[in-house]
């Protein structure tokens, strides 16, 4: 069977149905009137290395969300990187709240003090990029945010001599709906020359 995008069910379905696992950013910020804010976007992946940038995509409403809404105020957020130890908590920060209540004190998450931007960061996450807008797109009715990576911190028992390992990073993948993946499943392909 094939057909326009609307064939298999909405847009929605198909894409995020077929574009899995997903990474997840769990995107931190600081409201105008000192409210931190903290939701996840599993439209969420890297853009470019040099600079680093990352992008995140709130999807349409007539309303924007506290997230975007933020970003387009300050310039500024942080990206938690979502692993096991974090992820019912993560869930947890996707209930819609009033735009005057924060999800760190909802679910009783620390705050972690970034160093180059004001929004606080998930101090339990493992990995946290601290990112500057470097762009803002609107795509019919979804925003594409994109985010110069500024400042990152890496927790100690992540690192392999000073840097990142795989081996030690238990990352989780959106799948659709309330279904996630675990990233423990691993095998190697080499690559050819
Ligand atoms: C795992 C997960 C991934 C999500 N990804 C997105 C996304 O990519 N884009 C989006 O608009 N909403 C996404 N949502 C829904 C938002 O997290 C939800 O609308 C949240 O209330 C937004 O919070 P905010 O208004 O504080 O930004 C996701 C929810 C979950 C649980």
């Amino acid at each position: 069977m094939d057909g326009p995008p609307t064939a298999f069910g909405s847009p929605y379905r198909l894409l995020s149905t077929a574009v899995t696992p997903r990474p997840i950013g769990w995107i931190s910020t600081r409201s105008t009137d000192g409210i931190d804010n903290l939701a996840p976007y599993s439209f969420f992946n890297v853009v470019a290395v040099d600079p680093p940038v990352v992008m995140f995509a709130p999807v349409g409403s007539d309303k924007l969300k506290d997230t975007p809404r933020n970003v387009k105020q300050t310039e500024e957020f942080a990206v938690n990187v979502v692993t096991e130890r974090v992820v019912e908590a993560m869930n947890e920060t996707s209930a819609t709240l009033s735009a005057g209540e924060s999800e760190f004190d909802r679910t009783g998450l620390d705050r972690g003090e970034s160093v180059r931007i004001d929004a606080p960061h998930v101090a339990d996450a493992a990995v946290v990029f601290e990112c500057t807008l470097y762009e803002w797109l609107e795509v019919g009715s979804s925003v594409l945010i994109l985010g110069e990576v500024v400042h990152a911190h890496v927790d100690d028992d992540q690192l392999t001599d000073g840097k990142i390992d795989i081996d030690k990073l238990d990352t989780i993948g959106r799948l659709a709906g309330s279904l996630y993946t675990k990233t423990g499943d691993r095998f190697a392909i080499e690559r050819p020359p």
